[in-house]
């Protein structure tokens, strides 16, 4: 068989033209991206820069999900969707079971709206300041987004944000109730007055309800469904439920609506192990309720440590709130707690917050040890 010199393979394209042509065909919009990335301390003593909760689940339910894990076959697919949880959600929420999609945490369905709503050129409005989230998958799917201020106390500009829906009339808004990174609220009036404005501008109006569960006397924007079929809640296992690590989020509306967003949604995206821990937390509300209540609590308190030592800090709704130091960049003061073995997360991204650091409540010997490094911190200054 006559042999091919190596060279007859070769392409006449050098591998850096090759390289460099195939980088050319990433969508602008994603080579404008930066990675997600949350920086800071690897392994932290006391991390409380990610509005996690500080509980894990107890042993003995990790101990008793144990069967469940060795029950489950790893070969097998899961079903397309976690319908067991679909329809406990539903229930629990007085729903129906086609009004709740759940995804690999509430990222995931804020990328399903974003390819479900958004073309090239779309108008979407972000009131600021907001999870970071909305706005990059606004850009990602190269929607024109258009951004409306904040109140002196970090609230959303609701007039603001009201007019610029008339103006737009965007495919859709989002507000966020206990918003982070601000910890402020939009109370539930206010949240169906947008409901209303949006009716008229035809856009959908997206309520963030990651950290509702902090606010359990707040309606959730799920009770205007009814009326305003146009409104869309998302929530998370991530904060209250304390399941970060499984990722688990779901999203409800109409029926009509989240028909139309299932037809983008990847099958098989919601892993059968974090279906049943999911589970196992709504089957132990009450266990949720309390911790939630006892965070909120801790919160409180921890802010009130903290601005009873007369620093600048925000007041919080949830798990979280923003201090800052005179003189200190929001990096600065991240770096100076991080040298004391404490996790917080620096703001200076959000050109309203530069200066701030986020702080989320951890346990008591956390929360102590938090505010021993302000003092060190303080005293150094
Ligand atoms: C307002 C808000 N929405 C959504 C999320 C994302 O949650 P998940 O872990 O479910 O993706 C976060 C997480 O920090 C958040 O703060």
């Amino acid at each position: 068989m006559p042999v091919r010199s190596l060279r007859s393979f070769m392409s006449p394209v050098s591998p850096t033209d090759a390289l460099a042509r195939a980088l050319d065909r990433i969508r602008p919009s994603v080579r404008n991206e930066h990675p997600y990335i949350v920086g800071g301390m690897a392994a932290p003593d006391v991390k409380l820069n990610q509005n996690e909760s500080p509980f894990d689940l107890p042993a003995e339910a990790k101990a008793a999900l144990f069967d469940a894990f060795l029950a489950t076959p790893f070969n097998r697919y899961a079903s397309e969707q976690p319908h067991r949880l679909v329809r406990a959600l539903a229930a629990r929420l007085g729903v129906a079971p086609e009004s709740v999609v759940v995804g690999n945490g509430s990222n995931e369905l804020t990328y399903t709206l974003g390819m479900c709503l958004i073309e090239p050129g779309t108008p979407v409005v972000l009131p600021r300041p907001m999870f970071a989230l909305w706005g990059k998958v606004v850009n990602l799917f190269g929607g024109r987004l258009v951004e409306t201020g904040c109140t002196e106390d970090y609230g959303f500009d609701l007039v603001a944000l009201e007019a610029a829906l008339r103006t737009h009339r965007p495919a859709f808004t989002v507000v966020t109730t206990p918003n982070n990174p601000t910890g402020r609220t939009v109370g539930f009036d206010d949240v169906r007055r947008l409901a209303d404005v949006c009716a008229e501008t035809g856009s959908i109006l997206v309520v963030d309800e990651a950290y509702a569960e902090f606010v359990p006397d707040t309606p959730s924007a799920t009770t205007l469904m009814e009326t305003h079929p146009h409104v869309v809640s998302v929530r998370t296992f991530s904060k209250a439920m304390g399941l970060a690590g499984l990722r688990v989020g779901y999203l409800v509306g109409h029926p009509a609506l989240t028909a139309e967003l299932m037809k983008s949604r990847l099958p098989f995206g919601v892993d059968p192990m974090a279906e049943t821990v999911a589970l196992w937390c709504l089957d132990h509300a009450e266990r949720i309720e309390t911790i939630a209540a006892d965070l909120s609590e801790r919160t409180q308190a921890l802010y009130g440590d903290v601005a009873g030592r007369g620093v600048e800090a925000v007041p919080p709704a949830a798990n979280f709130f923003l201090l800052r130091l005179p003189g200190r960049t929001g990096r600065g003061l991240q770096d100076a707690f991080a040298a004391e073995g404490v996790a917080v997360r620096t703001m200076d991204g959000y050109p309203e917050l530069t200066g701030f650091v986020r702080v989320s409540c951890g346990t008591t010997s956390e929360n102590r040890r938090f505010l021993e490094a302000l003092d060190t911190i303080r005293s150094l200054a």
